[in-house]
């Protein structure tokens, strides 16, 4: 196609998508299916790197895909599929696994965030080894860009310099990838404490806004923002972060800028601000819950959009997979 090849994972969760999560990954996903060759994945073997239960599993698998078609990725732009359906992301993790350095591995800060929490003996080993099924999933594609997080930068590192290892030891095969940080993504802030990052992780979830949460649960959650004693609507995140948190949604769900928004509300108190978004919101996610229920109604039709994206994505998986083993010596 001469597009650029960018490829992006997202991991199933139990109870469904924050909206972090949308606005600053799945909404880009949307976009990138128009300009890049763009593959997608629900990366369900990501998520055993800690304990899950099977039905939950494959449950939440099944909702992220739901999720990700409702809100505009589209199988017809993109190739959309679950990572464990394409056999080749484990044996590819597997030549990573033996080209990667221990060393190196030890080195990655999201591991030693994790497994400090959790302690030696609660963390796993394919813990340790996520980024390397990462780069796998990156290398299998011959991605050029990956979509990511500032947090995620040093994986991509890691992958360049495995690919570029695989390489120099078997002759040019792997393509190296970039990290494409999206600057103009938004990063959302928890709704009770905008100092933190909205996060399926969180403490309390009271913050947390869940995409398929009732619309009253959410609009009581904007209602009560966490923001501060002025009462001017402007845009700071220093002095003023949970205002600022809740003029990113607005322009990010309406496409106002933050100054159109700012001069619409001037001279008025938070309250409205805090009403509006909650309206806005429960505007955008009526249709886009509707949608993913309607796609959970019919799972033979979400299994067979799954299954026809998993062969597209193999077309490229078992290519590459071939090459390298037969570079290898097998
Ligand atoms: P969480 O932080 O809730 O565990 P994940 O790490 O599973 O979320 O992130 C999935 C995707 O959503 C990643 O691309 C990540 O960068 C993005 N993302 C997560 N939380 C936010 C947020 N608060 N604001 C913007 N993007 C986010
Ligand atoms: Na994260």
């Amino acid at each position: 196609t001469g597009r650029l090849r960018v490829l992006s994972g997202i991991q199933p969760t139990a109870g469904s998508f924050h909206l972090g999560n949308y606005l600053g990954a799945v909404r880009q996903w949307v976009a990138l299916q128009e300009t890049h060759d763009a593959f997608y994945m629900v990366v369900d073997l990501h998520a055993i790197t800690i304990p899950q239960d099977p039905a939950e599993l494959r449950a939440s698998t099944r909702l992220a895909a739901a999720q990700l078609l409702s809100a505009g990725v589209d199988p017809a732009r993109c190739t959309l599929f679950v990572q464990s359906h394409v056999p080749e992301h484990s044996q590819l993790a597997w030549v990573m696994n033996c080209l990667t350095r221990f060393g190196e591995a030890s080195r990655m800060t999201q591991f030693k965030d994790k497994s400090a929490k959790q302690g030696a003996e609660g963390t796993s080993v394919g813990l340790f080894t996520y980024p390397v099924l990462q780069a796998a999933d990156i290398l299998l594609y011959h991605a050029n860009q990956v979509p990511v997080g500032e947090d995620q930068r040093q994986h991509v590192e890691l992958t360049r310099d495995v690919g570029q290892r695989f390489n120099s030891q078997f002759g040019d095969t792997l393509t190296l990838p970039e990290a494409y940080i999206l600057k103009e993504t938004a990063k959302i802030y928890d709704l009770q404490d905008p100092a933190a990052k909205m996060s399926k992780s969180a403490a309390s979830d009271k913050g947390v806004v869940w995409l398929m949460d009732e619309a009253k649960v959410s609009a009581k959650k904007f209602r009560s923002a966490v923001t501060d004693t002025g009462t001017e609507v402007r845009y700071d995140p220093v002095a003023k972060p949970g205002v600022s948190n809740l003029l990113t949604i607005y322009s990010a769900l309406t496409g106002l800028s933050v100054g159109e928004i700012e001069e619409k509300f001037a001279g008025q108190l938070y309250g409205p601000l805090k009403t509006e978004v909650a309206e806005i919101f429960a505007d955008w996610v009526a249709p886009f819950r509707t949608r993913v229920l309607e796609f959970l109604d019919d799972p033979a039709q979400l299994d067979a959009i799954l299954a026809e994206g998993a062969a597209k994505a193999r077309e490229v998986a078992s290519g590459t997979m071939a090459t390298v083993y037969d570079r290898m010596g097998f």
